[in-house]
């Protein structure tokens, strides 16, 4: 599928696996989502360019490779967002990081947005917006609508499952912005959620169910 890369990794696909499953506990549920958030990070930034740095090892002078140019941003979608953005975080510490606070409406499926903070650079910096649920995808674009109005311009999204009816909405608003995921399930229900799904992602990592 056009602009959308699928992480297929067994050990990511094994840990969603033990996600999705209902009897999984608060506890594993957190856990999984943030050792599958180190492997997604990987994936997520396998594209960004190096260049080499003069260092001297124990044994001799070497060009070294490191990250080149453009710094990254996390931005969380909350709450179920600060899953992934914690594993993220222990890989790249030094990200800066937007918060965009936003719930779902159980009648409309409408984000309303009830919290915005976000670092003044973003236009210099790699933004990667994330949550762990591409539903009908209205909260996601409008998260990434709001960062572009702090200045991103280099967006990509990163999220656990989408649903296709959530990818097609996403890719007509923001056909620039690229999608990773681990996941594309089956389609939505009647009432807006990813079948099969893992249920509420916020409400599984917070035990408020
Ligand atoms: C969930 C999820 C996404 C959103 C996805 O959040 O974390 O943000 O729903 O659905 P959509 O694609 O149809 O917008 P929710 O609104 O339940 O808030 P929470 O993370 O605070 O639980
Ligand atoms: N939000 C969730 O947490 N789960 C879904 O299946 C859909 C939206």
């Amino acid at each position: 599928m056009d602009g959308v890369t699928l992480v297929d990794h067994p050990l990511v696909q094994h840990k969603l696996s033990l996600m999705r499953d209902k009897n999984t506990s608060t506890g594993s549920f957190r856990r999984l989502l943030r050792e599958i958030s180190l492997l997604l990070c990987y994936e997520v930034t396998r594209d960004l360019e190096l260049t080499t740095k003069s260092i001297e090892t124990p044994m001799q002078r070497m060009d070294a490779p490191v990250l080149k140019g453009k710094k990254l941003a996390f931005a969380s979608i909350l709450r179920a967002g600060n899953g992934l953005l914690e594993g993220m975080l222990d890989l790249v510490p030094s990200a800066r990081v937007a918060h965009v606070g936003l719930y779902r409406d159980h009648d409309t499926l409408e984000a309303v947005e009830y919290y915005y903070k976000a670092p003044h650079d973003l236009s210099n910096r790699v933004v990667i917006a994330v949550d762990p649920m591409l539903a009908t995808a209205n909260s996601a674009t409008a998260a990434i609508e709001k960062l572009q109005a702090s200045g991103a311009k280099d967006i990509r999204f990163l999220c656990l499952l989408a649903a296709p009816e959530g990818i097609a909405n996403f890719q007509k608003i923001l056909p620039d912005v690229p999608i990773f995921t681990a996941a594309i399930d089956e389609r939505l229900n009647e009432n807006g959620y990813i079948v099969p799904g893992l249920g509420d992602a916020g409400d599984r990592m917070y035990g408020t169910k």
